[in-house]
């Protein structure tokens, strides 16, 4: 008999039927007649009900069904009365593919999240884990399938760049050399001419550059791949190695951009209510009870579209109301993430998406605005989340784009490949960038980020 996932057996109804079901043991419990195995595969969070006969199993394989321990059964599929579910097994035939000794870390149910991240490498088989990377995965499935009905080219931008995008050097280094080899030119600084790529290399921090370039040429695209930063930051939604979408198309202009990160947005939130409600469901009881209803609201209402100067404004009322933020409230600031959330949950009570930012505090590819002050920055932000997405139309004139690219210290040289979609048939355009992980957080209801990815990387933790 071949094996059937226990996702599949659970809506079966040919009770009778011979079946074979393999997975780890959850629970096991009973009298010393019988005995009943809670048997989980994966695919689903639910667990399958194995009613043991004992009087008909070897007394020796018996011992050996402890919690963790991997089983293969067969035996008859039948109606459920007391289980919870629809259907059982009763078993006829228990193979111990791997037997679990009482060392198994997860032993009794209710770990705390923190102790958790400390078994990263067997999380996944506890249910609040199952259920985070299961959505994890129908996410994925959800915004390459959006983005392909909309005839979007997935595009794929290399992890070994030269290119600083976002200008923050934070970057990662790739290097062969090892510390005998690290010469200093007379200026003291790193000699990279013998290393690898003859010059100094890094992990990209975002494909957005590379991005444009295909949008200049295939006109719709989107890039899902690793991205990293090194910024020593930590917090419940900083990774050094996180999942970016970026998309980049031409001919859009601002207005454009904004609606198709709201589109795209809802669109996932709504995959995730059609596709993973169990999952979602087992989260919402679990850990935050709020958030199906907040998933389902944010569907239901428009985002508010708002320039960062009225922003501004809207948080220096509060302050001389009285209202309290760690961080300083001015034109100019670079708004923190408290600032961002008074806005989104307490101001308007949705989300905002933040436009023409001040040109200082935003990188040197967006479009200048007529003012000189302020550029076409758009930042979507989210309750519980902060800045979720961020994004840009781009500078499409040749003139002003290496006028800011020098302002703002970006060599030339380093970007001239980039320069040239300006100077052979420049176009408007625009993209944005949506923090994968970030999203989860908002879809899953987690609240640390190091929950949504299996094995996060953050400072002082690349263990596994
Ligand atoms: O706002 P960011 O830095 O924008 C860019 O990188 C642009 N090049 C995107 C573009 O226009 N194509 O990053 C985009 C998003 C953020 O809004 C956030 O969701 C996520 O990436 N993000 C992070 N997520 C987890 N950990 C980090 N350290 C992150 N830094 C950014
Ligand atoms: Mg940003």
């Amino acid at each position: 008999i071949s094996r059937t996932k226990i996702v599949d057996l659970l809506k079966r109804t040919d009770f009778g039927a011979t079946v074979n079901v393999k997975g780890w043991v959850r629970t096991r419990r009973g009298s010393k007649q019988v005995n009943f195995i809670a048997l989980n595969d994966g695919s689903t969070i639910n667990n399958v009900q194995i009613v043991v006969d004992l009087a008909n199993f070897d007394e020796e394989m018996l011992k050996l069904i402890t919690t963790g321990a991997c089983l293969s059964v067969n035996g008859n599929l039948a109606e459920s009365v007391g289980s919870g579910q629809a259907v059982e097994v009763l078993a006829t035939g228990i193979e111990v593919l791997g037997a679990c000794d009482n060392t198994y870390p997860l032993q009794k149910k209710g770990h705390s999240l923190e102790f958790l991240r400390e078994v990263a490498h067997l999380r996944p088989r506890t249910n609040t884990f199952g259920a985070v990377f299961r959505i994890r995965h129908h996410m994925a499935i959800a915004i390459h399938q959006f983005f392909h009905d909309r005839g979007f080219f997935y595009f794929h931008t290399p992890i070994i760049t030269a290119s600083d995008c976002e200008g923050a050097g934070q970057m990662f280094q790739v290097t062969t050399m090892n510390l005998y080899d690290l010469k200093k030119d007379e200026n003291g600084s790193i000699d990279y001419d013998n290393d690898f790529f003859g010059k100094q290399a890094s992990l990209t921090v975002s494909g957005q550059l590379e991005g444009e370039l295909a949008a200049m040429s295939l006109g719709s695209i989107y890039t899902f791949g690793p991205t990293f930063r090194a910024e020593n930051s930590n917090t419940p939604r900083h990774l050094a190695e996180f999942w970016m979408i970026e998309p980049e198309v031409a001919f859009n202009e601002i207005e454009d951009n904004m609606q198709l990160a709201e589109d795209f947005i809802k669109y996932c939130i709504q995959w995730a209510l059609d596709n993973c409600m169990d999952d979602i469901k087992f989260l919402n009881d679990m850990f935050d009870k709020e958030l199906i209803e907040r998933l389902k609201f944010v569907l239901s209402n428009g985002f508010v579209r708002l320039p960062y100067t009225e922003g501004v404004k809207i948080l220096e009322e509060a302050v001389a109301n009285g209202r309290k933020f760690e961080f300083p409230v001015y034109w100019g600031a670079d708004l923190a993430s408290e600032h961002e959330r008074y806005l989104v949950e307490e101001h308007f009570k949705s989300p905002v998406i933040l436009t023409d930012y001040p040109k200082e505090i935003k990188s040197f590819y967006m479009k200048q605005n007529e003012d000189g002050k302020t550029v076409r920055a758009m930042d979507v932000l989210f309750p519980k989340i902060g800045e979720i997405i961020g994004g840009s139309q781009r500078e499409e004139d040749y003139e002003k784009l290496t006028r800011r690219a020098k302002e703002m210290g970006v060599p030339e040289k380093d970007i001239w490949w980039y320069l040239d979609t300006r100077r052979f048939g420049t176009a408007p355009h625009a993209g944005f960038g949506l923090g994968f992980e970030r999203l989860l957080l908002f879809v899953t209801g987690m609240s640390n980020i190091r929950d949504v990815i299996p094995f996060p990387r953050t400072p002082r933790n690349a263990d596994f």
